[in-house]
């Protein structure tokens, strides 16, 4: 189904069940509202951006696009179809205890207005469990013309409001927006071109979530598709991260009831050396301890490729670190969470037990890793790269 499609279903969801979950229906924009609702909402974008960085508990990412989720689902053998789609999703948030380690999941628009199985919807399912429901509102990445080659501009701020103010209605409390750059030294990527592009779209993005009531998760990523060192990655990250924050300031986007997903400094993938996990700790902290400002509470990390097990222990090295920023240094993995569980199910009822463990592993782990408690190997995960190339959502 296409956004537009859901937009209409959710319409038509909205205005015939006022009463569920107590909301009204949403505004819809006139150029005289927007400005004046981030006031009205400032006070909960604190506490949603607080509650879903606490102490121990990240996110699930879960909002790959249906061509991606298909994938997937193609490589257990089950045919990319709204109910393998539905019963994937149903699995792992059934997950028994799943809501003790992981405070928030990022949905597809799909997911957020559908119904489990179970006859529950995916929302009440998530609710029993504490978790906060997300949505992914960007439409995907284009080609930038007038950038350099391969580069993209982030698409989805058309009716962008609108779309936001549903999902509220619907129950969601956050959104994700991802954009991403390349490294090619070669061809001198990123160009400053692409990054003011993707900078400039993140603050629009947040901006308009601000006004929906909606946490923006700001998810400016750095590929590791290429052969550039750990050096090459922490300076484009400086450069364009700084560039993120900019324009957020230049919005007015109020960076309290903002989260930042950024991935890990870490070399390309075909880099001839690998940063040992202390260095790309060290790295990481030092960068984002450069560009982003204290009043932010929260960095939810992507896994961006690299395995379930590395993920893990970079993510617990970081919190071992002493630190200048207030903020939290979390997980917010799709590749890294989902991998070994997917693999687990193979798409068989009898297996489900087995994938919905190994789920909890993966986040119990990350939730120990948040804490700077994790013992490598003390979970099973799987170690096997999760890189793809040109991977899109
Ligand atoms: P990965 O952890 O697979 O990179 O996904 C991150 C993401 O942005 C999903 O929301």
């Amino acid at each position: 189904m296409k956004c537009s499609t859901f937009a209409i279903a959710a319409l038509a969801f909205v205005s015939s069940t006022d009463a569920f979950m107590g909301i009204s229906s949403p505004q819809v924009s006139t150029p005289s509202s927007l400005g004046m609702s981030l006031e009205t909402y400032a006070d909960e974008l604190k506490a949603t951006a607080d509650k879903l960085t606490r102490s121990g508990y990240g996110l699930l990412a879960c909002d790959e696009s249906t061509g991606t989720v298909g994938t997937r689902l193609e490589s257990i053998g089950l045919e990319n179809k709204e109910e393998n789609r539905a019963e994937w999703r149903e699995l792992l948030f059934t997950t028994e205890g799943l809501g003790k380690y992981v405070s928030g999941a990022i949905l597809f628009e799909e997911t957020l207005y559908q119904t489990a199985p179970c006859g529950k919807t995916m929302i009440e399912i998530l609710d029993e469990q504490d978790i906060v429901p997300g949505i992914k509102v960007d439409t995907g990445l284009k080609p930038l013309a007038g950038a350099g080659e391969g580069e993209t501009w982030c698409s989805g701020l058309d009716g962008l409001f609108d779309r936001c103010a549903l999902a509220y209605a619907r129950g969601a409390r956050f959104a994700k927006w991802r954009t991403a750059v390349r490294i090619d030294e070669e061809k001198n990527l990123p160009t400053a071109l692409a990054m003011k592009e993707a900078a400039w779209g993140l603050a629009r993005y947040a901006r308009v979530c601000q006004e929906t009531g909606l946490v923006p998760i700001v998810e400016p990523e750095v590929l590791i598709d290429g052969t550039h060192t750990q050096a090459v990655t922490a300076k484009v990250q400086e450069e364009f991260i700084s560039t993120v924050y900019k324009n957020l300031e230049e919005n007015n986007v109020m960076l309290e009831g903002t989260l930042l997903k950024p991935s890990m400094t870490v070399s390309g993938v075909e880099c001839e050396t690998k940063p040992t996990p202390e260095e790309v700790a060290q790295m990481t902290v030092q960068t984002l301890q450069r560009v982003i400002p204290p009043a932010m509470p929260g960095v939810t990390f992507l896994s961006g490729g690299i395995s379930e097990e590395d993920a893990s222990i970079y993510l617990n090295e970081i919190n071992k670190i002493d630190r200048k920023g207030p903020w939290a240094l979390t997980f917010s993995f799709s590749r890294a969470m989902q991998s070994s569980c997917i693999k687990t199910w193979g798409g068989k009822k009898e297996n489900k037990e087995a994938a919905q463990k190994q789920l909890l592993a993966r986040a119990q782990a990350n939730s120990e890793a948040s804490k700077g408690e994790y013992k490598a190997g003390s979970q099973p995960s799987s170690e096997e790269s999760l890189y793809v190339k040109n991977y899109v959502y």
